[in-house]
């Protein structure tokens, strides 16, 4: 799928209705309005789905977006919302916690919007009138990323969120550059092997992290643990001197992530207390570029890794056994 990514970010975006602000709807007798002054953007959603929620969030530390960006996964919204707009992503459109929310978004009268390839949650929003993103399939959520994030950016950008136009190419290149790396990230995913990683990550990069813990979750099998500083360096990092030989610290940087020589104290202290962190840097001109260089040139590391463990990455029983009950 990853080679992929660059002509699904494009193809994705086409699929989004341009009239979106025009939308009002009437649902059990409550008027929803779409072109309605809004408050804030929840983004509803699980796993492969809902991590999109965690890569605008990150994305908002450095654009200059107008309202906050709350990501929810989970079956209830959050109790205290104004004027919120509702973005609901699921691919299969079968997650039943995305559902939940969804529904209860529109019990109170706020404006959603769905992205899915199909499923329940296409079936019940277009059956009340609510605007669907239709997007294409992959061989799993998580590999269908840039499906569910173009959309969502677009939609930041027809409601006046952040201006995000300029740099949507900009993300495709992040896609390719990482594409060009797969023999480090072969290496990285070498140094993995019989591992727990503990992924270090800044604040505003707390999404890449959770997509590598997630991937390195369902596509490797694998434990991972994410500390996000600065606060980490406030708790997780009293463990460093532990002498657990499993654990392998990996700390991802991006270009502007840190301020003045944290990044350097940080590696000091880590490594002087024995840890040895592997250091992964991100590449990009633009936020989004950064990013999602960051997450493709992850995921690769840890399909990767699956292959060296002779894991096969694609299916994920668990998740699927619990998605089915609850359906
Ligand atoms: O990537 C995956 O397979 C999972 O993390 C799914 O995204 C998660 O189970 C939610 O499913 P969906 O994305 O179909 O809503």
């Amino acid at each position: 799928d990853y080679p992929k990514w660059p002509s699904l970010a494009r193809e994705s975006i086409l699929n989004v209705p341009m009239d979106l602000r025009s939308v009002r709807l009437s649902i059990d007798g409550k008027v929803i309005d779409y072109g309605a002054e809004i408050d804030s953007v929840v983004i509803t959603g699980m796993g492969g789905s809902g991590v999109v929620g965690d890569l605008l969030s990150d994305l908002c530390w450095f654009w200059d977006c107008r309202v906050p960006i709350i990501v929810s996964k989970n079956m209830r919204l959050p109790r205290r919302l104004s004027r919120p707009l509702v973005i609901a992503i699921s691919y299969s459109g079968n997650t039943a916690e995305t559902i939940m929310s969804a529904n209860e978004a529109l019990s109170r009268g706020y404006p959603v919007i769905g992205i899915t390839t199909g499923g329940k949650l296409s079936a019940v929003l277009s059956g009340k009138g609510v605007p669907v993103v239709l997007i294409p399939k992959a061989s799993a959520p998580r590999y269908g990323l840039p499906a569910l994030l173009y959309p969502a950016l677009i939609i930041l950008e027809r409601f006046g969120i952040a201006s995000v136009t300029n740099e949507l190419e900009s993300g495709i290149t992040g896609i390719e550059n990482a594409l060009k790396h797969v023999d480090d990230a072969v290496n990285l995913a070498r140094q993995l092997v019989d591992s727990i990683p503990v992924v270090w990550v800044t604040e505003s990069r707390r999404g890449v992290g959770i997509r590598f813990k997630n991937d390195l979750n369902e596509n490797a099998k694998y434990y991972s643990v994410i500390s996000v500083v600065p606060e980490g360096a406030h708790n997780d990092i009293a463990a460093v001197i532990t002498k657990q030989g499993c654990l392998k610290h990996v700390a991802i940087m991006g270009p502007s992530d840190y301020e003045g020589l944290y990044e350097e104290v940080l590696i000091d202290v880590i490594s002087s207390f024995g840890a040895r962190p592997i250091i992964v840097k991100l590449e990009g001109k633009t936020p989004l570029e950064t990013e999602i260089y960051g997450v493709t040139y992850l995921g690769i590391v840890t399909l990767a890794l699956a292959e060296l463990l002779g894991v096969e990455p694609v299916s994920t029983e668990p998740i699927d056994r619990l998605k089915n009950l609850l359906n």
